[in-house]
């Protein structure tokens, strides 16, 4: 697992995050929007989360390939919604993963609009499956619905193995590309501050030096996300799952259990969410 505490981490290489599971993102500077794709390696099949938008593709391939995994060993692609950062390079997937039953998973709600980037793979339902899927060895993931955060299809994965929630755009945040890390460290004097009541565009810490990690989360979820509602109702399922780990598809993980349950409990008091900041809260 990567050294989480020295921040010794070689981005250039795919990062093992838990065991079994890899960052096989970059550290992309052209973007503010960091992309981060999972892969879980069970036993000789793995299985793509979120695999990443088309420009991105011959980078995350040589990541995965860097981890050892032959792209045909990957049985199964995850998309939490259906939106390009994540899914644009399925036909570029197809093609050099070449198996016949490559299956792609999502919700119903998701595929109806999957299928227009995944011409050759089998599309599998999460719902029809009970919410789960299992690798040949028993290794369980289990899917919990977050509707409208942000799509109307969005879920969330849970690797019962190591505790990994893959949480898609939720616990996303825009960050400037040189101060983003895979790793998300909350420093303490954030969590007595009130940022999210102070919150504007061009909120400035006076603690410290400039950067408030929780400023990108805040805009984040205040643009992406659909009201507070739906913001508050995927807080309640985050809380449910139980992990011990948060990898967004966006921004950094969260590691460390005050971080997540800080985090949580601002996000279910966030304001002007989505729609609410366009017409106000109860219109
Ligand atoms: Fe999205
Ligand atoms: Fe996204």
């Amino acid at each position: 697992m990567a050294d989480i505490l020295n921040r010794n981490l070689d981005y250039s290489r795919p990062i093992n995050i838990a065991d079994g599971v890899y960052w096989v993102g970059f550290v992309d500077l052209a973007s503010g929007l960091h992309c981060n794709p999972y892969l879980i390696v069970d036993e000789g099949e793995a299985a793509l989360i979120d695999g990443g938008s088309r420009p991105d593709f011959a980078t995350v391939m040589m990541k995965i390939m860097q981890t050892g995994v032959e792209p045909s060993k990957i049985s199964t692609l995850i998309y939490h919604h259906y939106d390009p950062d994540l899914c644009g390079s399925i036909p570029n997937l197809e093609n050099i993963i070449g198996r016949q039953n490559l299956t792609v998973l999502s919700h119903r709600e998701n595929n109806i609009f999957i299928r227009y980037y995944a011409a050759r793979s089998r599309l599998r339902c999460v719902e029809t499956m009970g919410f789960k899927f299992q690798f040949k060895s028993g290794r369980t993931l289990r899917f919990f619905r977050t509707p409208y955060c942000h799509s109307a299809g969005s879920f969330i994965t849970l690797d019962e193995k190591t505790g990994v929630l893959f949480t898609s755009d939720i616990f996303g945040s825009y960050d400037p590309p040189e101060r983003w890390n895979l790793f998300s460290d909350i420093p303490d004097l954030c969590h007595s501050c009130d940022v999210d009541s102070r919150f504007n565009e061009d909120f400035k810490c006076d603690r410290i030096d400039d950067f408030c990690p929780l400023v990108g989360i805040f805009n984040f979820h205040r643009r992406i996300m659909t009201s507070g509602r739906a913001l508050r109702h995927a807080m309640e399922i985050v809380r449910k799952a139980l992990p011990d780990m948060l990898a967004p598809q966006h921004g950094g993980i969260l590691h460390k259990p005050g971080d997540i349950g800080m985090v949580i409990e601002r996000l279910e008091a966030v304001d002007d969410v989505g729609i609410d900041g366009i017409l106000g809260k109860g219109q």
